[in-house]
């Protein structure tokens, strides 16, 4: 496959910490020195989980210079999607791309990074020729906005990318990892509530409705610090990858801290770090789209180059991918 266009959407609101210190005890010193956050995306009214996610993609569409009949399909990662029954099929009809197929893959955090993985799986087999991977959050409706230790993090946002099949050519995925651990799972959740309302005499039915995002911020910290090289160190093993040959270090963008700890643990130059945490907080699938598509349009990622990746989060679930970007248009390395 072949990374050849990017795109993004963001809610107009940014919440700065300060505006955040007037509803919960906090204060940008904090939020700043443990996160590297500033502000925050989060979606108004008439700005849905669908809206953006479509103007993300047809953004990427435009760059990549397909029309939406072009795709063969669209893939959602999404863990807040507007419907259960799935939400990509609404914005393959929002697109106008009739020919494809469109689901959504949920792995929270880790959910751009699957996502791409399995299309990628698509494009080398022959079966499809175009995909529109989309990784789109609107964590703003799951946030307990009382809940300091996790209502500074999260923000809204989403951003695609289009893949092509390359017969013949380099693939643009050079290799990769997945790995999950439902035993941890309890460490961040997003989970059912227990309410039950009576049904008929004797017995009661589960009401649907979801609670507020909780987070053992600790576990997931020392889990992210200690998972993400390691993962990041098998790739580059098993693809014979020395350190100095990535242009690009584009990890899930959860906190500088755990970005800064990678990094070094790789001995990769802060200066090839990626980071855009202080506009956007962690917007969950939609952070590495959301960087790739900032650092592709402002030239600092450019054809050729090569970025190692990782995603990582709640499942809890993670894993790296090698990519080599092409871009519109041109045969990239
Ligand atoms: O997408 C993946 C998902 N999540 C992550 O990757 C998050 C990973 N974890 C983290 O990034 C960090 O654990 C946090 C940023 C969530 C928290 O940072 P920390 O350095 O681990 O802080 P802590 O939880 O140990 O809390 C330290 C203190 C506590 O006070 P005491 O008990 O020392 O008096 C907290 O109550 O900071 C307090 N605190 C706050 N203070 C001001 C917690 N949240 C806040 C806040 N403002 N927002």
């Amino acid at each position: 496959m072949a990374l050849v266009g990017c795109g993004s959407a963001l809610p107009s609101l940014s919440l700065s910490n300060d505006q955040l210190s007037h509803r919960v005890e906090t204060n940008d010193a904090w939020i700043r020195s443990r996160t590297g956050i500033a502000a925050r995306r989060v979606a108004g009214p008439g700005e849905t989980l669908t809206s953006l996610a479509t103007d993300a993609g047809r953004a990427a569409l435009a760059h990549a210079g397909w029309q939406p009949q072009d795709l063969d399909l669209i893939l959602l990662a999404t863990s807040s999607p507007d419907d259960l029954f799935g939400t990509a099929p609404r914005i393959q009809a929002a697109l106008g791309a009739n020919q494809a197929v469109a689901f959504d893959l949920t792995a929270a955090c880790s959910g751009f990074l699957f996502a791409l993985i399995t299309a990628g799986h698509y494009l080398r087999c022959g079966t499809m020729r175009r995909v529109l991977v989309i990784g789109a959050d609107q964590l703003s409706r799951w946030i307990d906005w009382d809940d300091r230790s996790t209502c500074v993090l999260f923000g809204d946002g989403a951003a695609a990318v289009a893949l092509e099949a390359c017969p013949g050519a380099e693939d643009g995925l050079l290799g990769f990892r997945m790995h999950s651990d439902g035993r941890r799972a309890e460490c961040l959740t997003l989970q059912q509530g227990q309410e039950r309302h009576p049904l008929v005499e004797g017995h009661t039915a589960q009401r649907g409705g979801f609670q507020p995002i909780q987070m053992n911020g600790q576990e997931v910290y020392k889990f992210a610090v200690r998972e993400v090289p390691a993962v990041l160190e098998a790739l580059l093993k098993d693809t014979g990858t020395a350190t100095s040959q990535i242009d690009w270090l584009l990890l899930h963008q959860a906190n500088q801290r755990i970005l800064d700890a990678v990094g070094t643990r790789l001995g990769i130059p802060a200066d090839r770090v990626l980071s855009n945490l202080a506009a956007y907080g962690n917007t969950s699938a939609a952070t590495i789209p959301l960087m790739l598509d900032e650092a592709v349009r402002d030239g600092r990622i450019a054809p050729g180059h090569l970025i190692a990746t990782s995603g990582f989060g709640a499942g809890l679930s993670w894993g790296a991918a090698l990519l080599r970007w092409r871009g519109p248009g041109g045969s990239g390395a």
